[in-house]
């Protein structure tokens, strides 16, 4: 069923000092900022030849990251997403095998416009997992 890492995300405090980090010191090529309201974050898209980082900062009141950075006042790792050909199938998939869909178990519309569920941590190791809907 899983496909390939689309993204690893990573929650800063300080955007322009992370995008500065990834595109100086590692000398990747990043993305201008853009906020996403709808989810909650600003993002900076970092391209590696063979996937994506996305540095996810707070935007607006009750975003999901503002909780995580207060527990990781340096930032720290927030999710990984892996593609799947089929998100109903995923979800489906994913419950007959235990495993906890976040929120209401219905598919939303991700920060790239394609269908996505989140997957608890406790069940996977101590990390959020998203899952999107890719096709092929
Ligand atoms: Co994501």
């Amino acid at each position: 069923m899983i496909g390939r890492l689309n993204h690893v995300a990573i929650a800063v405090p300080d955007l322009e000092g992370a995008a500065a980090l990834y595109r100086d010191t590692l000398g990747a090529v990043v993305s201008a900022p853009v906020p996403m309201p709808d989810h909650g974050v600003t993002t900076v898209f970092v391209e590696l030849p063979n996937s994506k980082i996305e540095l996810i900062h707070p935007l607006g009141e009750g975003s999901p990251v503002t909780a995580f950075l207060e527990r990781n006042p340096r930032g720290g790792m927030h999710h990984v997403c892996y593609e799947v050909p089929d998100i109903r199938a995923a979800i489906d998939a994913m419950r007959f095998r235990g495993m906890t869909v976040i929120g209401d178990g219905e598919p939303s519309i991700g920060a790239h416009g394609l269908p996505v569920v989140f997957l608890h941590p406790r069940d996977f190791c101590g990390t959020l997992i998203e899952l999107e809907e890719v096709s092929a």
